[in-house]
């Protein structure tokens, strides 16, 4: 197994039969009420490295845009200099969010082809992009909400990220030891009754297959359920879990993201280490919460049964309420950070592979547990 296959779950598979091939994320591109100041808490607290930039100095009068990199992730961070730019009315309505989950694919004409003959909504066109680096062929189509995917082929492109980008570093000292290699999934989060809908949309439309079903029982606490199902491309790079909210005693955390972000939209990002316990420790130090988890969690027999031998003891993973889940195929662990933003909608997780394709399916009920604590101490429980 090669590292990135251990990482991220890769598998092989063949792109010749594939209608919509897709070979991996080219950017989360946010949308944000602050880019400037996000930048810097992405280089400070996530080790991230700046890259690129668009702003006023460059000729874009609409927006200051801040590339971001660690290891394989590609962040873009934008942030409104016009009053009356859409990236202005998309904060006002969602707040802190993303915008575009941005593929790269080998052929940009053929997947959009595809997906008009299959009825979706193409944002815009394929058409060529270009500067002194080379061309990229460009093309968007909706997805959930206010969410687009656009598709990139930059294999003409030897440039910081697009065109209308120039280079640009920073004098943050990045960490000596990335704390992230790889995006690994993002979750969307979708209205009651729509999950299914949008499940096809990614097998009809983008030719994505369906990887595993969490439904009912396996992710509802007393109070608070969802139900969820996740899709992947090809080569399993991209990983979609969609959720959907499923009626409870008291109100569920996905319609709590929907109330707060105004529909649809990402509800987290999972990013891939290979050193999680080293990422926790760094990031904590720089400020970021992450949500707690009850001693409890870790004292059970059961569970200490179920997750048998994993690389670290039980008492450094108690320590900083680091997750374990195994399945049939290996183990992970990971942790969930508190949302990033003013609004109670979008964070981050943190996923160490080792062998599991899952997405903590055992640990949905501690974890849904935890973040109804969080919801209850603001109210909205
Ligand atoms: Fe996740």
């Amino acid at each position: 197994m090669t590292l990135e296959q251990q990482l991220v779950g890769l598998v092989e598979y063949d792109a010749s039969a594939d209608p919509f091939p897709v070979s991996g994320w080219d950017a989360l591109v946010w949308v944000v009420g602050n880019a400037l100041q996000t930048t810097h808490f992405l280089q400070t607290a996530f080790g991230m490295e700046l890259v690129a930039y668009s702003g006023p100095e460059t000729g874009n009068r609409d927006h200051h845009a801040y590339v971001l990199r660690s290891g394989a992730a590609r962040f873009v961070v934008k942030g409104a200099y016009d009053p009356w730019s859409p990236l202005a009315d998309h904060h006002r309505t969602h707040g802190d969010g993303i915008l575009d989950i941005a593929l790269t694919v080998p052929d940009v004409d053929r997947c959009i082809t595809h997906a008009r003959a299959q009825g979706a909504t193409v944002l815009e066109e394929p058409h060529d992009v270009s500067d002194e680096h080379g061309t990229v062929r460009i093309a968007t189509l909706a997805t959930y909400g206010d969410t687009r995917h656009t598709l990139v082929d930059r294999s003409r492109y030897s440039g910081p990220y697009l065109p209308g980008y120039v280079a640009r570093g920073s004098a943050v000292v990045p960490p000596a030891k990335r704390l992230f290699q790889a995006v690994d999934h993002v979750v969307g989060n979708v209205e009651l009754g729509a999950m299914d809908e949008w499940v096809g949309f990614y097998n009809r439309v983008m030719g994505f297959t369906n990887m595993a079903e969490f439904i009912g029982d396996d992710i509802a606490t007393d109070y608070s359920a969802l139900m969820s199902k996740v899709v992947a491309n090809g080569n399993h790079r991209v990983k979609f879990p969609l959720n959907e909210p499923a009626p409870g005693k008291k109100k569920s955390q996905i319609d709590e993201y929907l109330e707060f972000y105004r529909g649809p939209g990402a509800q987290h990002v999972a990013l891939a280490t290979n050193d999680i316990l080293t990422t926790v420790d760094a990031m904590r130090a720089a400020g970021v919460e992450f949500l707690a988890t009850p001693d409890s969690y870790y004292e059970d027999p059961q569970l200490r049964a179920r997750i048998g031998q994993v690389r670290a003891p039980v008492e450094e993973l108690q320590r900083r309420g680091i997750l374990v889940d195994r399945d049939e195929d290996g183990y992970l662990l990971q942790i969930f950070t508190k949302p990033t933003g003013d609004r109670p909608t979008v964070f981050f997780e943190l996923i160490e592979r080792h062998g599991s394709l899952g997405f903590g399916k055992g640990n949905f009920k501690a974890l849904f547990e935890a973040i109804e604590r969080e919801q209850e101490r603001r109210g909205n429980f």
